[in-house]
């Protein structure tokens, strides 16, 4: 069967990797399959529910595999990636940013086929959203955003948090349901014993907040946290209930390197072919800034050979400074690496090759953002 798509062609299903033409994203299906059921144990190990990040992905095979494994309800950044999850009949969706006012009518659209979270850090939010709601005959599920130290979006914790989670539970159309934060900024802290602690003492300003609303009689049964980077020690803490973590299905660069996760194995992978070598310390790939991104860090080349530099990228050009090992490349060579950013690469492509060992078994698709 050939596969057709508008940026993969020449790709058939069962045909080997090694002949895909570069450069191509490809996605390991069996790892991620092994990822999603290495979060899986790790969420019932730790008693957690998973609301897993579709924005690095946005693909329905995965989604599938994720609901397969027994979790229903995702994570989205924006509006057009809810509205894509509900095309896909999953219905139980966080909003986890906020969603521009005007385009709260569209999000009431939506609320009529599924039954999406906002996430509200401001007065103005939940009046304009509970406008919507009333305007449109539909009622939103809300979740206060705390800042618990990344100073992005977020209500402070405290008093500010309270009276928000307190303006949601009586305005009409909206059904306060929890809180949420995001300790964005505690990814990479080296020393994993320091990671640790300024995780926990981050969650336990949710925990605080959490505590009060619900002294306070207000609805507080979700908490949710956590990305993949951070997901070892939230998971760990008793007030949060949910995980937000979600670039973990595929992995990458970053999230080992500089956030020291050992859990998930790299699924996420680039082909690329060398197309120039135009002095013995310099090769040159076909995969550049159109390709993958490194403003998280540089990727790595699982597969070798040892001593690749990347210098720089330019559109379609990948300059590598090569020594050792490395100075062996041909032209003509395959080069194999894993992005350092994965969410920030995978927006550059429509779709994954999929494969199975070094058989093609598919192009799965990636969705709108
Ligand atoms: C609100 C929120 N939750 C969770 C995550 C973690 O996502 P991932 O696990 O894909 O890194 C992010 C990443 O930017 C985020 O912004």
């Amino acid at each position: 069967m050939f596969l057709q798509h508008d940026w993969v062609s020449g790709v058939q299903v069962g045909m080997a990797l090694t002949d895909v033409p570069t450069p191509v994203l490809c996605l390991d299906v069996d790892v991620v399959e092994r990822n999603i059921q290495a979060m899986s144990d790790w969420c019932r190990a730790n008693g957690k529910s998973w609301r897993p990040h579709i924005k690095g992905h946005r693909c329905p095979q995965i989604i599938e595999r994720l609901r397969a494994a027994g979790w229903h309800a995702v994570t989205c950044a924006t509006l057009r990636e809810a509205e894509f999850a509900a095309t896909l009949a999953v219905r139980d969706i966080l909003i986890a940013n906020q969603v521009a006012l005007e385009k709260l009518s569209r999000a009431a659209r939506l609320a009529r086929l599924a039954d999406p979270i906002l996430a509200l850090d401001h007065p103005d939010q939940v009046t304009a959203a509970s406008d919507a709601a009333h305007r449109e005959g539909v009622r939103f599920r809300a979740i206060v955003e705390v800042d618990i130290g990344m100073r992005r979006a977020g209500v402070e914790p405290g008093q500010a948090a309270l009276e928000l989670a307190a303006q949601i539970d009586r305005a009409p159309g909206l059904e306060l349901v929890g809180i949420m934060g995001y300790e964005g900024h505690l990814l990479d802290v080296p020393d994993l014993d320091q990671k640790r602690r300024a995780i926990t003492d981050a969650l336990d300003r949710l925990a605080a907040v959490r505590d009060e609303m619900t002294r306070r009689g207000l609805r507080c049964e979700i908490v949710s946290a956590g990305g993949t980077g951070s997901c070892e020690y939230t998971a760990r803490h008793p007030a949060v209930t949910e995980l937000q973590a979600g670039g973990l299905v595929m992995m990458d660069a970053y999230y080992r390197r500089d956030c020291r996760i050992e859990r998930f194995e790299y699924a996420l992978t680039v082909h690329t072919t060398v197309v120039s070598r135009p002095t013995p310390q310099r090769a040159i790939i076909d995969a550049g800034r159109k390709t993958h991104d490194i403003s998280n860090g540089p990727p790595v080349f699982p597969h070798g050979p040892d001593g690749i530099t990347v210098l720089a990228l330019n559109a379609e050009h990948g300059i590598l400074a090569v020594d050792g090992p490395a100075r062996s490349l041909r032209i003509g060579q395959r080069l194999v690496f894993v992005p350092g950013y994965s969410d920030f690469t995978t927006m550059l492509h429509r779709c994954f090759v999929a494969h199975r060992g070094d058989t093609v078994v598919g192009i799965w698709p990636i969705g709108p953002r």
